[in-house]
């Protein structure tokens, strides 16, 4: 299955988007009482995984007819979509405020609007479709088990244009010009189409064996094919040239992969549960993970590159630090009842806080969540809880956490200021907002 990115967004329209999710899901479900560990919520496997452009949501879609946003710091879901009369195969962005997602029934559903609602129904496909591309917010191409790859108006629901694979599509993409369509047949064909006209421009036998996937690198001048036989494949887009071929792990059965977004790692994932990451030029080998317990479905790299996400057998979501291969769990997966009293703070910095509090304790006496508790901070030397794992960052930090470099934690972002360090969080831009945070994190820490 296809996991390009290839959808277009505009930044200041995308706040407006995630704050209309946001508002929806406060009004949907309210503030959890209790986080449960990893993305949970799909009733079936989990075929395709996205991340939005601005790197806060998750979309994923699932065997259970349903599709689902996340959000991705509290590994929460904001909405469940659907609307699907069987299992979705994926599920794309296709702008500031619209998503796509398609299904075993065919169809292709346009969601949009403030609310996330269905905004249009086309039945694209007899039989079902297995992958998705935006080429750009107001036309995606989807391809099928019927041999089509079909151009359509989002807006409209007409098909503007047809092309023949003439066997199963298992993937499609558009090149970064989005000018060119590809797409991977059942056989291990890949083809390319002119949009503009529908000449086919290029065919050639990629891989001897079935079901492969298609990476487009993050510059458009690549493609990425990855076989089940674990060969990955590197082409040139222009000629269609087979530039580099390399082999990850040998006798593992390939069920999944993705590129980040810079093009530079590609993640693999097996049939028994593990996943590679290797350099996507090379295939030098960065990293193993055993990412679940059964078949791999999907993986996505988030926007900044630092994390990974799996889904698979277990039907959860599942967040991977790269650098350090840590899963970054959010609490929950005990029963242990905490006190709670950012929940109901009049405090200006509580209704921050809450965001940390998912990932810290406060206190070394209560269960260890995803990052060490607080007890003694500030004050205390970075990096210094025993017992908890920290990533190499912290590790090697002997200066003692005050206010300001609290403050510069936060402005600067943790990837910026603990280079490598496993903590997701991102920038608080707002300077006042920050104090408060860290007056409050002062109050619940200070000895009593
Ligand atoms: C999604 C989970 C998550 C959230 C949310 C989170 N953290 Fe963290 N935090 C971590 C992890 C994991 C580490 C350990 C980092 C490492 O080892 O690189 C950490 C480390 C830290 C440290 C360093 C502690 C030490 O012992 O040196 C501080 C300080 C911190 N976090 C503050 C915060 C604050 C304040 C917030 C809320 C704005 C926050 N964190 C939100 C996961 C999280």
């Amino acid at each position: 299955m296809l996991k390009g990115t290839t959808y277009s967004h505009r930044a200041g329209g995308y706040r407006y988007f995630l704050a209309g999710l946001l508002l929806a899901s406060v009004l949907a479900v309210g503030l959890p009482a209790q986080v449960i560990a990893d993305m949970t919520g799909h009733g079936g496997m989990i075929r395709a995984l996205r991340v939005s452009p601005d790197g806060s949501v998750v979309l994923s879609a699932s065997f259970d007819h349903s599709a689902r946003l996340w959000r991705l710091d509290e590994q929460s879901t904001i909405q469940v979509l659907n609307g699907h009369d069987g299992p979705v195969n994926d599920a794309i962005f296709l702008s500031s405020n619209s998503i796509a997602t398609a299904g075993a029934d065919g169809q292709v559903i346009i969601w949009g609007g403030p609310d996330m609602r269905i905004q249009n129904r086309i039945k694209a496909h007899r039989g079902r479709i297995t992958s998705l591309a935006a080429v750009d917010a107001t036309h995606l191409i989807s391809g099928g088990w019927d041999g089509k790859i079909i151009l359509m108006d989002v807006q409209s629901g007409a098909a503007t244009a047809e092309f023949d694979m003439k066997e199963a599509v298992v993937g499609v993409a558009i090149t970064a010009d989005q000018r060119h369509l590809i797409a991977a047949g059942r056989s291990g064909d890949i083809a390319r189409w002119r949009l503009s006209d529908g000449v086919r421009t290029a065919k050639l036998q990629a891989h001897n064996v079935s079901l492969f996937q298609l990476q487009r690198s993050a510059n458009g001048q690549r493609l990425l094919t990855v076989g089940p036989d674990s060969f990955v494949k590197i082409w040139d887009l222009e000629g269609f040239q087979l530039l580099h071929e390399y082999g990850v792990a040998s006798n593992r059965r390939v069920s999944a992969s993705a590129v980040n977004t810079n093009g530079g790692l590609l993640a693999v994932g097996y049939l028994d549960g593990t996943v590679m990451i290797v350099d996507a030029v090379t295939g030098v080998m960065q990293r193993q993970l055993q990412a679940d317990n059964g078949p791999v479905w999907s993986l996505a790299f988030t926007a900044n590159n630092r994390f990974l996400l799996s889904a698979g057998k277990s039907e959860r979501i599942r967040v991977w630090h790269i650098d350090s291969g840590d899963r970054i769990t959010l609490a929950g997966e005990t029963t242990f009842q905490r006190p709670t009293p950012w929940l109901d703070s009049p405090h200006p910095g509580a209704a921050l806080f809450r965001k940390c509090a998912i990932c810290h304790a406060l206190t070394a006496s209560e269960p260890q969540r995803s990052g060490p508790h607080f007890q003694g901070l500030p004050g205390r030397v970075m990096g210094s809880v025993t017992g908890y794992r920290y990533s190499r960052a912290l590790q090697k930090g002997d200066l003692a956490w005050n206010r300001e470099n609290l403050m510069q934690l936060f402005s600067q972002g943790p990837d910026r200021f603990l280079p490598g360090t496993k903590m997701p969080v991102q920038r608080i831009g707002n300077e006042v907002d920050l104090g408060n945070l860290i007056d409050y994190l002062e109050i619940l820490t200070r000895p009593h």
